[in-house]
């Protein structure tokens, strides 16, 4: 790992951090792990190589499986070789195939994980195959409906996170809310929390909110074995928590059929400048803007493509190996949490 960013809360650190020195948790004594930290199943990012690094570093790895697609997902579970993985899913785009469900069952999963929808019809066929069913949450409702069907983990996603979710909540609030929701109602459920959570002062600060560990997206997105042009995450390492926006302009131009609540936080470019607030204007100009789209993805054109990064972009400063990110993270959070 580079240095310590000139200034920041962990510069007098050593650099390399190459040990882990395990964090207990109700969620590392659940699931044997040595770390508290989840990769967040990044559609398309969350490779098997990252889900697998990240596993054998002491967390869980989780493929991200997103929308679905059968042959890259066969092709990733190969990736992660041996490791416990799990995979995740967007949960409206499974229901309209959900036989994808299948072919990531077959691989023995550590977990599944359901976002943006509802979960119950999938419970039954993930816990009889024997994963866990992890269920990324916005709000309150959210959280009793994850857990009436069956949740055995709760992820708490805040507004900050990369990706999409909601924004009407924020990270600090909604953990111990949903922590008291289960601690309450469902004992036995584990609570991880999301969105902006990028070094160990973020996992320590989860870690004190309630949350059993945390589930991190935008830090693991800037890692080495990330599925991610290398343009993208260079060009990402200049920006701040304030050169995002939760925007609907991506999902429209993509033709996705979001449910009108979800929005995805980006990094802002020209293409979020020219469409963000005029989305009636987008879609009477959706041929052109598809060809820009399209065109972008082709040449890594960094002023129209889609980079999803959360808020916590603005503590990214280099890209570095997974097992190292998970190392100084669980090290600084452990320090944090026993001094
Ligand atoms: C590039 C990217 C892609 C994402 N794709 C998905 C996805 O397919 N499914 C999902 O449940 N969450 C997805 N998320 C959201 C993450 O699960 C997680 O909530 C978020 O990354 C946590 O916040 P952070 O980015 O600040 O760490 C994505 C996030 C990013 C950054």
């Amino acid at each position: 790992m580079s240095p310590p960013h000139p200034g920041s809360f962990f510069a007098e650190e050593s650099r390399t951090m190459s040990v882990n020195t395990p964090l207990t948790t109700r969620l590392t004594t659940a699931l044997e792990l040595t770390s508290p930290v989840v990769l967040a199943p990044m559609d398309l990012v969350s490779g098997g190589r990252l889900a697998a690094a990240v596993t054998r570093a002491g967390g869980l790895g989780m493929i991200g499986g997103g929308y679905g697609d059968r042959d890259w997902l066969i092709r990733e579970f190969a990736n992660a070789g041996q490791a416990r993985v799990g995979c995740g899913f967007i949960t409206w785009s499974l229901a309209r195939q959900p036989r994808l469900l299948d072919v990531a069952l077959d691989h023995n999963p550590v977990a599944i994980m359901l976002s943006f929808g509802d979960p119950a019809p999938f419970v039954d066929r993930i816990h009889t195959a024997g994963a866990k069913v992890i269920c990324q949450i916005h709000s309150l409702d959210d959280a009793r409906r994850a857990l009436s069907a069956g949740a055995d983990i709760l992820v708490a996603q805040g507004g900050e996170a990369g990706g999409h979710g909601t924004a009407t909540r924020s990270t600090f609030t909604l953990v111990p809310e949903i922590a008291d929701l289960a601690a309450a109602t469902a004992p036995g459920t584990l609570v991880l929390a999301a969105g902006g959570i990028a070094d160990g002062r973020g996992l320590a600060a989860a870690l004190m909110l309630g949350a059993d560990g945390a589930l991190i997206g935008t830090r693991l997105w800037a890692s080495s074995e990330a599925l991610v042009p290398g343009p993208a995450q260079r060009h990402a390492l200049e920006a701040t928590g304030d050169d995002t926006i939760r925007t609907s302009v991506y999902d429209l131009v993509r033709e996705n059929p979001w449910p009108g609540h979800y929005t995805g936080r980006v990094l802002c470019n020209a293409f979020t400048a020219r469409w963000h607030g005029h989305e009636s204007r987008l879609v009477e100009a959706l041929p052109d803007a598809q060809t820009t789209y399209r065109q972008a993805h082709a040449h890594h054109d960094l002023d129209n493509l889609n980079i999803i990064v959360g808020e916590a972009v603005g503590q990214v400063h280099d890209v570095t190996p997974a097992a190292e990110l998970l190392h100084t993270i669980t090290n600084q959070a452990h320090r944090l949490l026993t001094v």
